[in-house]
C-alpha cells in the first residue's frame, strides 16, 4: 500500500476530520525527515496511545539562521517515504515552504522559561521558529496527541512549556533516546561526521553518564566533564552541565529532578546528549 503524502493544509484536514468524524484519535509525530531508527520509534513509541498517525517531513526554515545548513540540511523524501511505509505511520503531511509560510507572514512567538540559556545561547533564534511551526502543525493536523524526542531536551521542555502557557489541546509524548551500537545518539546530522570524528563522537555518551552519576559539586562536576570532553577530542564544548530537569534552571533546594545535558562540536557538527541526572 502507498502511504497518501499529504501537500497542502486542506488536504491535511479533510483527511483529520473524516478521522474525527468516526470519533478516532489523531497521533502526530514532527520531523524534518532524514529520518533514521530514532524518527520510527517515535512513531512506535505514539501508536498505542491514538488510532491514527500523521508523520509530518518539514524542513522549517524559521528555526535556522542565516550561517546555519537549511541549505544543505539532508533531505531525501523519496527514502523517508519508502521507512515509512514499513512503519505505523498512516500518512505523511510534507506542506512546501510556501503553504506553510505565505508571502506576507509576519506573525512570531516570544518564549521565556525553558527556552532561556543553554541551546539559546549559541542559536538564539531556534526556539521561537521551533514553537511557531510546531504550533502551526498542532492547529493543522488538530492532532490529539503528538511526541518529540529526549534527545532535543530543552525542546521537549520549551513545548510543553507552550502547549501548556496556551492552553492547546494536544497531549505531549517524550520519547526514549535511540543510539547506536556504541552509544552516539541518532541524530540527521550523523551523517556530516567524518570516519575520524566518528569515534571521538561516541566517547560524548560515556562522559555524559560520568556527569550524570557524579557525587561531587555540580560545578566541579561540570568542569570534569568539560575537561574530559576536550581531552578526547571535540573541538569545542557549548555546555555540560547539570539543571533542574522541569525548569532547566540552575538546581537549586526546590529542584525535584536533574538532567545532565552536553552539546559539544566535532568541527561544524554539534553534538546533543542528555538523561538523567543523580
Ligand atoms: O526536532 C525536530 O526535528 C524539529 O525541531 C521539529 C520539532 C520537527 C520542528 O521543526
Amino acid at each position: 500500500m502507498t502511504l497518501p503524502v499529504y501537500r497542502t493544509i486542506a488536504d491535511m484536514r479533510a483527511q483529520v476530520a473524516a478521522w474525527k468524524a468516526d470519533g478516532l484519535r489523531v497521533g502526530l509525530v514532527p520531523t524534518m525527515g532524514a529520518l533514521h531508527d530514532g524518527h520510527l520509534s517515535l512513531i512506535g513509541e505514539i501508536a498505542p496511545h491514538c488510532d491514527r498517525i500523521i508523520t509530518s517531513i518539514f524542513v522549517n526554515p524559521t528555526q535556522f539562521a542565516a550561517h546555519e545548513d537549511l541549505d544543505t540540511y539532508p533531505r531525501n523524501e523519496a527514502a523517508d517515504l519508502a521507512k515509512l511505509e514499513n512503519s505505523k505511520a498512516n500518512c505523511v503531511f510534507a506542506p512546501g515552504v510556501a503553504e506553510m509560510y505565505p508571502n506576507g507572514f509576519t506573525t512570531a512567538l516570544r518564549l521565556d522559561g525553558p527556552a532561556n540559556g543553554l541551546e539559546s545561547e549559541t542559536r538564539p533564534h531556534f526556539f521561537a521558529g521551533v514553537a511557531l511551526i510546531v504550533n502551526k502543525l498542532l492547529s493543522q493536523t488538530q492532532a490529539d496527541i503528538a511526541i518529540f524526542g529526549e534527545k532535543d531536551y530543552q525542546q521537549l521542555r520549551v513545548i510543553r512549556r507552550m502547549v501548556r502557557d496556551l492552553d492547546l489541546p494536544v497531549e505531549i509524548l517524550g520519547g526514549p533516546i535511540i543510539r547506536e551500537a556504541d552509544g552516539l545518539a541518532m541524530s540527521s546530522r550523523n551523517v556530516y561526521l567524518t570516519d575520524a570524528e566518528r569515534p571521538i563522537a561516541a566517547k560524548l555518551n560515556g562522559i555524559l553518564k560520568t556527569l550524570a552519576q557524579s557525587t561531587a559539586p555540580r560545578e566541579m562536576a561540570e568542569a570534569e566533564a568539560h575537561a574530559a570532553l576536550l581531552s578526547a577530542g571535540f573541538t569545542a564544548v557549548d555546555y555540560a552541565t547539570i539543571r533542574d530537569a522541569d525548569t532547566l534552571a540552575v538546581p537549586d533546594d526546590s529542584t525535584r529532578a536533574r538532567r545532565a545535558l552536553i552539546v559539544a562540536r566535532l568541527g561544524d557538527v554539534r553534538l546533543l546528549d542528555n538523561m538523567a541526572a543523580i
